[in-house]
């Protein structure tokens, strides 16, 4: 995985089929997506369960780009050897999910990924002050997380304030939560480079009839693209 800080438009998938999750992922990345967002949730940690490493392990073969897992799960350090054991390229833990988020960011780089971190709306970016030199992402949530299709909580100010504090470091900002082609700009002018969507993609289409996926993804891309034309 290179880095850069060009757009990228990484559908989740708990707005996909989940019947068909092998032909979603190939269907959304024929038709533009940069990467692929999982959402794996415990019932514990967040107040849903969507599925584990076993799922995304099932998935990875149809995912030709970067598979890009998001654990809202509590506790995340005996299931990290799982989800890279299942491919998963970047791994994010939340700093909420427990007392130790700099041991878990030293075991997901220490089995070969990425390593991100996220912060609920409520957390402060200083919550990351002492992890920059840990992480390779910071997943900034836009809604409070554990189901797809909320609306977005502005939180451009946290955004800003993380671009300034990476300052020239590898360190991608994703955006999770509610973006769609209108609150795309406002993350995108704040500093961020990865945009999460999932409803504002996976909808008018499905794996087959795929062309409103595109549709969907370039309207998003091109609008958080136009912040700076
Ligand atoms: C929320 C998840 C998100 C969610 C995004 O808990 O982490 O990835 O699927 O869905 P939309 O784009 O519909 O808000
Ligand atoms: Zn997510």
């Amino acid at each position: 995985m290179s880095f850069d800080r060009s757009i990228k438009i990484a559908p989740s998938i708990l707005a996909a089929d989940f019947a068909n999750f092998g032909a979603e992922c190939a269907a959304v990345e024929r038709e533009g997506a940069d990467w692929i967002h999982v959402d794996v949730m415990d019932g514990h940690f967040v107040p849903n369960i969507s599925f584990g490493p076993a799922t995304c392990a099932a998935i990875r073969p149809h995912i030709k780009g970067v598979m890009d897992v998001h654990l809202m799960i509590a506790p995340v350090d005996p299931y990290i050897d799982a989800f890279a054991q299942a491919g998963a390229d970047v791994l994010t833990a939340h700093v909420e999910a427990g007392p130790h988020i700099h041991r878990t960011l030293q075991a997901i780089r220490g089995n070969g990924m990425k390593a991100g971190v996220a912060l609920n709306p409520g957390t402060p970016a200083e919550a990351v002050g002492d992890l920059l030199d840990m992480a390779d992402l910071i997943c900034v949530m836009t809604v409070n997380p554990g189901f797809g299709g909320q609306k977005f909580i502005d939180m451009t100010a946290k955004i800003k304030s993380l671009r300034s504090m990476i300052g020239d470091r590898p360190i991608h900002i994703e955006i999770d939560g509610g973006v769609d082609s209108t609150t795309a700009p406002l993350v995108a002018k704040a500093g961020a480079d990865v945009l999460v969507a999932g409803s504002a993609v996976f909808r008018g289409g499905s794996a087959t009839e795929s062309a409103p996926y595109g549709e969907n993804i370039r309207a998003i891309r091109s609008a958080a693209q136009g912040v700076w034309t």
